[in-house]
């Protein structure tokens, strides 16, 4: 092999791994929200999603579904669980709530308020009585 073509293919392969580099974030799955800001971080995702456990007393499975192929693994992002669409009505409900109702700093997102909470209704119950 010359000089030559061995560069040739080191450059070849330089920009390979540029490539893959460029790609890979993109290749990450997107998130599936419908109500929560789309920029939300990791933590403050689970974070969320850990009251609505302890303000219904359920576990993640009662609005969330295993993945099909990877039983082990749980699907987050798919909607296949009624459930999850119910609570979807709920968190909106719970923003206008304290959006429309309550004093809040203006620079605060509305999906993150929490003068009222699930927990305020729900108390540990995945259906609280209405009286
Ligand atoms: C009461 C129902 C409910 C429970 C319980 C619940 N979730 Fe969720 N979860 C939702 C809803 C609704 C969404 C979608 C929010 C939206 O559309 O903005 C969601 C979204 C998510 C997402 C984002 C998925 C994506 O699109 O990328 C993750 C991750 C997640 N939940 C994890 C959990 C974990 C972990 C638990 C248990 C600790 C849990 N959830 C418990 C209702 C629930
Ligand atoms: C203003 C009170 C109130 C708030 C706040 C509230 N809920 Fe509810 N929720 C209820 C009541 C009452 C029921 C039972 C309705 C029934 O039995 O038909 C219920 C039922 C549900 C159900 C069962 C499905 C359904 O529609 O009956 C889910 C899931 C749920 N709530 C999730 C949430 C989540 C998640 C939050 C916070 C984002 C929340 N709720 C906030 C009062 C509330």
């Amino acid at each position: 092999m010359n000089r030559n073509k061995i560069i040739v293919i080191a450059g070849m392969a330089v920009f390979v791994l540029l490539a893959v580099a460029a790609v890979r974030p993109s290749l990450q799955q997107e998130r599936n929200l419908k109500v929560l800001p789309k920029d939300i971080s990791d933590q403050k995702l689970d974070s969320i999603m850990e009251t609505y456990n302890k303000a219904l007393g359920v576990k993640c499975e009662f609005c969330h579904v295993k993945k099909k192929i990877f039983p082990g693994d749980m699907d987050y992002a798919a909607d296949t669980e009624p459930m999850k669409e119910e609570a979807r009505k709920m968190m909106r409900m719970t923003i206008d709530i304290n959006k429309n109702n309550f004093w809040y700093n203006k620079s605060d997102q509305p999906e993150y308020l929490k003068t009222v909470t699930c927990k305020t209704c729900h108390r540990g119950e995945p259906f609280p009585e209405g009286h």
